[in-house]
């Protein structure tokens, strides 16, 4: 399959003939697989197994997951904790959860539902990367982490989103790609994404980071959220929290760019986050390669909180929260 004349088409998730496809992640970019899942627990096994990744988009799926259980008139508890007990970390997922099951107990249809809170991703990265691409100068350099592009949401992406709308408003940026150690979604996912949309991007190791920006050629950085404390502190990626020290430390802006749904104001800060823990086969190897002595020890991770006095700004659909804590988290999110 030609990757680059099918990139336009490309979906991370779509509903077709009743079943839910989902773009196989763990295959880009060297192919262009789809994954169908007809029941809940697929859904809950695609999203496990990073089949589907990014809290949006795995909010997404969950929905979706849901509806396929209600057209089967499967048992929906069974559903809701199998997905539930998919991934710990991304809030998206919980709060799509508690959507659907608000709405089905007010009667509304489960797929006029999952397809509702689809459609509002999209339309909800788009008014993101609005507000995101006015503070981004005309010939930015932007850094970026792991990937939070159209591949972990809906559409557009969020911290990518941020920078498609910078492009898309005729502003001349350039993004440096962090691969993204130990799963390599900068170097798998957004340099794909990016290369696919002809947006310049340079990629380099995680452990270069801190070289680029005491060099001076890092303008601001954008990244994505998959879950945000009350006070503002933030989990992503592990290696977030890395590069906004040193942004503090070189005087770079540090933006998150993230929904209302990433939002859990039922923690009062980042300390409640749970931090998924991955396999040590990511760390001790890739791709069936291993390069780690056997019998050693690993701790693996996914995520790390940010807390929010690194934070210059977060971007969500409602506006930009400056300097976030608790006050100015509540005054744009807590309605
Ligand atoms: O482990 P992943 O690939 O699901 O982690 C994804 C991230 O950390 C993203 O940056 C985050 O979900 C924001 S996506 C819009």
């Amino acid at each position: 399959m030609n990757v680059s004349s099918e990139a336009a088409a490309v979906q991370t998730l779509r509903w077709v003939d009743g079943r839910l496809e989902l773009i196989d992640q763990r295959r880009l970019p060297h192919e262009i697989v789809y994954v169908s899942c007809r029941t809940a627990a697929e859904t809950a096994a695609a999203i496990r197994d990073m089949v589907v990744r990014g809290a949006p988009a795995i909010g997404c799926a969950a929905a979706f997951g849901i509806a396929l259980e209600a057209a089967a008139g499967g048992n929906l508890n069974t559903a809701h904790a199998a997905l539930a007990a998919s991934r710990p970390t991304a809030v998206n997922l919980f709060w799509a959860l508690q959507r659907m099951r608000e709405a089905m107990d007010a009667g509304h249809p489960a797929l006029q539902e999952a397809l509702a809170i689809y459609d509002e991703d999209i339309a909800i990265n788009r008014a993101m990367g609005g507000f995101g691409a006015a503070l981004i100068a005309d010939g930015a350099r932007i850094m970026t982490h792991c990937n939070a592009g159209a591949l972990a949401t809906a559409g557009h992406g969020t911290a990518l989103g941020v920078i498609r709308s910078a492009r898309d408003a005729g502003k001349r940026i350039s993004v440096v790609a962090n691969e993204t150690r130990p799963y390599l979604q900068g170097a798998r996912l957004t340099a794909w994404e990016m290369v696919q949309e002809k947006i310049p991007v340079t990629l380099v190791t995680d452990n270069m980071a801190g070289h680029l920006m005491q060099q001076g050629k890092i303008d601001v950085i954008v990244v994505g959220a998959d879950r945000v404390a009350a006070n503002g502190d933030a989990a992503n990626k592990i290696g977030t929290y890395t590069l906004a020290v040193l942004a503090a430390r070189h005087k770079i802006p540090f933006y998150i760019a993230a929904p209302v749904s990433t939002f859990d104001l039922a923690i009062p800060d980042g300390s409640h986050i749970p931090i998924e823990e991955r396999h040590a086969d990511e760390v001790t190897g890739h791709g069936g390669n291993r390069w780690a002595a056997h019998g050693v020890e690993v701790f693996n991770p996914a995520f790390d909180v940010t807390p929010a006095e690194l934070i210059t700004a977060l971007i969500t659909e409602r506006g930009i929260i400056n300097a976030p804590d608790t006050a100015r988290v509540a005054q744009i999110i807590g309605y």
